[in-house]
C-alpha cells in the first residue's frame, strides 16, 4: 500500500443487544490497524457504527416497552462506552438514525429509481425473520432454513421493490476477474460465486412494508427501504457523501490516495461482496480497495452471537486484567480469516508466555541493569563485533522492523505483532548467551555497553511497534527507558537511548497464577455477564 491515506470501517453492528467478545475482536483489529496507519505518518478515518433500523430492533423495543428511538439511544451510548474503556479511536461512530445518513439513503434510492435500478414489484418467497432477507428454494433447501443463521424461514408475500441485479452482474463478475485480492481470504470468493452468483443471483428487494421503522422510500412512503441497504450506504454518508459537504468523502473515497478497507465477519460477506460493490457501481463510485473477511469468535455451543446470548461480555475482563490484556489477546490469538475460540485458558497462558514472561520479563531485567551497573543511565549503543550474538540481535531488530511492516501493511496484524514478540525473545536468550553479570564482574566495559545498549533498543523497538495495540502499557515500557522521542520513523537510529536515564517501576504485566485465574473467569462467562 504506497498511499497516504487511509479509511477503514467496522460493520455497523445491531444495537439490538450489548455487544459482546466478537464485535470487540472486529473493533479492536480494525482499531490496531488504524493506529498502525497513524504510527507510520498516514492520514485515517476510522469509521464505526450502529445499525439502527428494521423489524427486529422494532420488536426488541416493544419488548422493553419503549419507542424504536429510546431503544436505540440507550444501546448506541452503550458501543460509544465500550469503544471508550477499550481505547477505540474511532474518527466517526455513524448512527443510521442519523439525519445525515437518513437523507443520503433517500436521494440514493430516489436515484436507483430514477435510473431505472429499482422497479416495482411483488415478492413471494421464502422469508427469514432474523436476518431480513428472502431467500430462493434453492437456497433454502428441503429443510427450509437459513443459508444464512440456519434458522427455519417462513413463507412471505408483499408488495416490495427490486435492485436489478442483473444490469450489474456481468461487470461484478468482470471485477473479480480484474482484482483477485479485493476479497481477503481468497477463499470467500468463490464461496460467493458458488453459492450466490452461479446458482442464479436474483434481483434483491430492496423495501419492506410489514413494519415502518426504517427510512421511508420518499416516492411512496408506505414502504422502508431494506434494513441492509440502508445500512450498507453508511460507508459513505459518514463522509458527508450527498451532504452540503462532501470534502471527507472527496478525500477519503474519491481521492486515490486514499486506501479503503472494509473490515466485516463471515457472516456477512455476501452483502458486502456482492450488493455493495453494485450499489457503489450504480452510483458511480469507486469501489474500496479491500474487503477484509475475518473469521468469527466461538463458544463451545457454536458462533458467538447477540441473539443467542451466548456472547462474552468484554468488560469484565477489561476491568480484571486490563485493556492492553484484552487487546492484545484479542490480536495476537485469533488469526485473520479463520474461526478463534474464546478459552479463558488460552486467555491466561497468552497474557503470561507473551506480555509476563517474555515483553515484561525482559523490561524488568534490562531496567534492573541499567540501574545496577550504569546508575540509570543508558549506555551509548555499541555493537561489539567480537561478539556475534550482536550482531546477529542486530540483524532480529532490522528483521523484526522490516517484516511488522510487511504485515501491518497487507492488514495482517497477528503476524506484525507475533514478529515483535519474536524479537523480544531473542533478545530475552541474547541475556542468557552473553551473561552481562560475568560481563560486569570481568569489568569489560566495553562488552557490557554493547549488550545493555542492544537489550534497550530491542526494548525501545518492541514499545513503539506496541503501540496500535498496547495502547497504554506500551508508553509506559518507553516512560521506563526515559525516551520521548516514540516516533516511527526514527526507529533506525540506534542512538536514540543514549545517555537516557530509566525510571524503574513495579512490573508492567504481573504474572497470573492460571489455577486461580481461570475459575474466576469461567464463573464470569457462566454468568453471561
Ligand atoms: O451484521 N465473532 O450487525 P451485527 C467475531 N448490522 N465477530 C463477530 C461475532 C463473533 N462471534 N459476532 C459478530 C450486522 N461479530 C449488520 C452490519 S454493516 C453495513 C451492517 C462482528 O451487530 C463481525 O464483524 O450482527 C460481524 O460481521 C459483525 O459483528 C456483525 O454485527
Amino acid at each position: 500500500m504506497k498511499k497516504n491515506k487511509f479509511y477503514i470501517s467496522t460493520p455497523a453492528y445491531y444495537p439490538s443487544a450489548h455487544l459482546h467478545l466478537g464485535h470487540t475482536y472486529c473493533s479492536v483489529l480494525c482499531d490496531a490497524l488504524s493506529r498502525y496507519n497513524k504510527l507510520v505518518g498516514r492520514e485515517v478515518f476510522y469509521l464505526t457504527g450502529s445499525d439502527e433500523h428494521g423489524l427486529k430492533i422494532q420488536k426488541n423495543a416493544e419488548k422493553a416497552n419503549k419507542t424504536p428511538k429510546e431503544f436505540v439511544d440507550v444501546i448506541a451510548q452503550t458501543f460509544k462506552d465500550l469503544w471508550e474503556l477499550l481505547h477505540v479511536d474511532y474518527t466517526r461512530m455513524i448512527r443510521t438514525t442519523d439525519d445525515d445518513h437518513v437523507h443520503a439513503v433517500e436521494e440514493i434510492f430516489s436515484r436507483f429509481l430514477k435510473q431505472g435500478d429499482i422497479y416495482l414489484g411483488e415478492y413471494e418467497g421464502w422469508y427469514c425473520r432474523e436476518c431480513e432477507a428472502f431467500w430462493t428454494d434453492t437456497q433454502v433447501g428441503e429443510e427450509h432454513l437459513c443459508p444464512d443463521c440456519h434458522r427455519p424461514v417462513s413463507t412471505a408475500k408483499e408488495e416490495a421493490y427490486f435492485f436489478k441485479t442483473s444490469k450489474y452482474i456481468d461487470r461484478l463478475v468482470k471485477f473479480y476477474d480484474e482484482n483477485p485480492e479485493f476479497l481477503l481470504p481468497e477463499h470467500r470468493k468463490n464461496e460467493m460465486f458458488n453459492t450466490f452468483i452461479k446458482p442464479g443471483l436474483g434481483d434483491l428487494c430492496v423495501s419492506r412494508t410489514s413494519f415502518d421503522w426504517g427510512v421511508k422510500v420518499k416516492e411512496n412512503p408506505r414502504h422502508v427501504v431494506y434494513v441492509w441497504l440502508d445500512a450498507l450506504v453508511n460507508y459513505i454518508s459518514a463522509l458527508g457523501y450527498l451532504s452540503k459537504d462532501e470534502s471527507l468523502f472527496k478525500k477519503f473515497w474519491l481521492d486515490g490516495d486514499a486506501y479503503k478497507v472494509h473490515v466485516l465477519g463471515n457472516d456477512i460477506t455476501r452483502f458486502h461482496a456482492i450488493y455493495w460493490p453494485m450499489f457503489l457501481m450504480a452510483l458511480d463510485i469507486p469501489l474500496p480497495d479491500k474487503e477484509y473477511v475475518h473469521g468469527l469468535l466461538m463458544t463451545k455451543e457454536g458462533k458467538m452471537s447477540k441473539s443467542k446470548g451466548n456472547g462474552i461480555n468484554p468488560i469484565p475482563l477489561i476491568n480484571m486484567y486490563g485493556v492492553d490484556a484484552l487487546r492484545y489477546y484479542l490480536v495476537r490469538e485469533v488469526y485473520f480469516g479463520t474461526d478463534g475460540q474464546f478459552t479463558p485458558e488460552q486467555f491466561i497462558e497468552r497474557i503470561n508466555m507473551d506480555l509476563a514472561n517474555n515483553l515484561g520479563n525482559l523490561l524488568n531485567r534490562t531496567v534492573s541493569m541499567v540501574n545496577k551497573y550504569y546508575d540509570g543511565v543508558i549506555p551509548n549503543f555499541v555493537t561489539n563485533k567480537n561478539n556475534p550474538y550482536d550482531a546477529e540481535l542486530d540483524d532480529t531488530i532490522n528483521e523484526c522492523l522490516r517484516t511488522y511492516e510487511y504485515h501491518f501493511e497487507t492488514l495482517h496484524a497477528t503476524e506484525a505483532i507475533s514478529e515483535v514478540l519474536k524479537m523480544t525473545g531473542r533478545a530475552n536468550k541474547y541475556i542468557d548467551e552473553t551473561t552481562p553479570w560475568v560481563l560486569a564482574k570481568e569489568e569489560d566495559r566495553s562488552k557490557l555497553d554493547a549488550c545493555i545498549s542492544h537489550l534497550c533498543r530491542a526494548l525501545y523497538v518492541a514499545g513503539v511497534l506496541l503501540k496500535p495495540v498496547l495502547v497504554t502499557k506500551a508508553d509506559l515500557l518507553l516512560d521506563q527507558l526515559g525516551v520521548a522521542n516514540r516516533e516511527y520513523k526514527d526507529l533506525t537510529n540506534e542512538h536514540i537511548l543514549d545517555g537516557l536515564k530509566v525510571d524503574k517501576k513495579d512490573q508492567l504485566f504481573p504474572r497470573l497464577d492460571i489455577n486461580i485465574e481461570v475459575p474466576k473467569i469461567v464463573e464470569l462467562i457462566k454468568g453471561g455477564k
